[in-house]
């Protein structure tokens, strides 16, 4: 497996795979990479915290492997399951042909019957993988600490099958949008990274290396728009994805300006919210002014 030697050899291979990282965000990763320690990654909606894993994963020719987390999320969705459906088919074609022997039974729980779920999954693939364990923060306290446990060894205990153990540990990135605190114990494990809004120029680089083809004039001044966006009092926001959007639904229009009207008729590529509309739309003129 090639590794990128330099934060700098790894920012220009994710930059060839189309994703923009700060010198923060490329050390924090080239450590993950080379002494196997798990990222957070913390910040703003819509920053490119799950893009990254994706490029990652990508460029290195590894395995994503994701766990998306929710409400309610458990450890049978999260490592294992087994195959109940087939173990019955299984257990029909058996008393059939009265073969129930205890052997038999012994193999309605074995691998041909087991489905991997991403964690099994990444603990197999091992150093060929990228497990993303993506909005951490959904998840409840159990599976946060059960998490852990699965993070700090690598290892997973299958009572009928044995121990399974990962012989180098897969690349982990996790990502929160801090609807919760996340424990200290997790904390601790990982090395931070906090994901904030980019600069206006560094805005217009990742919009102009997402959509290689939109004009950099009119990309100057969505970006320009967006940052004062931000600065109103928004119950949502917008993130680079947004800012992304809205260029390309400018460019298809065929819009080169960005006038109030033509702002006006596209906010539904930047503003995803009803009440932030009405604040937005008082602003128009002096959002597009200069824009
Ligand atoms: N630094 C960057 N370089 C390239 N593309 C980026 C960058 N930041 C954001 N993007 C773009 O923004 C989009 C959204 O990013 P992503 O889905 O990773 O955000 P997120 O932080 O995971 O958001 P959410 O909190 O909503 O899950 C990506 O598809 C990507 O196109
Ligand atoms: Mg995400």
């Amino acid at each position: 497996m090639d590794y990128p030697g330099t934060v700098s050899d790894l920012t220009e291979r994710l930059r060839e795979g189309g994703y923009l990282a700060d010198r923060g965000l490329a050390t924090a990763l080239l450590v993950a990479l080379s002494l196997h320690r798990p990222v957070l990654l913390e910040g703003e909606v819509g920053v490119g915290k799950t893009e990254v894993a994706k490029v990652l994963a990508g460029v290195f020719g590894r395995r994503l492997i994701r766990l998306q987390c929710y409400e309610g999320i458990d450890t049978n969705q999260a490592l294992y399951e087994w195959d109940y459906a087939r173990q019955m088919l299984q257990i029909r074609a058996l008393s059939e042909r009265q073969v129930a022997d205890a052997q038999a039974v012994d193999k309605l729980f074995g691998p041909r019957f087991l489905l991997e779920r991403p964690l099994l999954e990444a603990v197999r693939a091992g150093a060929g993988a990228v497990l993303l364990i993506d909005e951490i923060d959904r998840a409840d306290d159990e599976f946060e600490a059960f998490l852990l446990e699965v993070l700090s060894d690598f290892q997973i205990s299958i009572p009928e099958i044995g121990t399974i153990r990962a012989e180098s540990p897969p690349t982990v990135i996790l990502t929160s949008n801090r609807t919760r605190e996340l424990h200290d114990a997790l904390r601790r494990r990982c090395l931070y990274h906090w994901i904030g809004y980019p600069t206006a120029d560094r805005e217009a680089e990742i919009v102009l290396v997402r959509e290689p083809g939109a004009s950099e004039q009119l990309t100057r001044k969505v970006v320009r728009a967006v940052h004062r966006l931000r600065e109103l009092d928004l119950a949502k926001p917008p993130g680079v994805a947004e800012t992304i959007d809205w260029v390309r639904t400018l460019e298809f229009l065929g819009s080169t300006e960005l006038t109030p009207q033509a702002a006006d008729d596209t906010l539904g590529a930047v503003i995803k919210d009803r009440d932030d509309l009405d604040l937005v739309r008082e602003n128009l003129a002096e959002l597009t002014s200069g824009a």
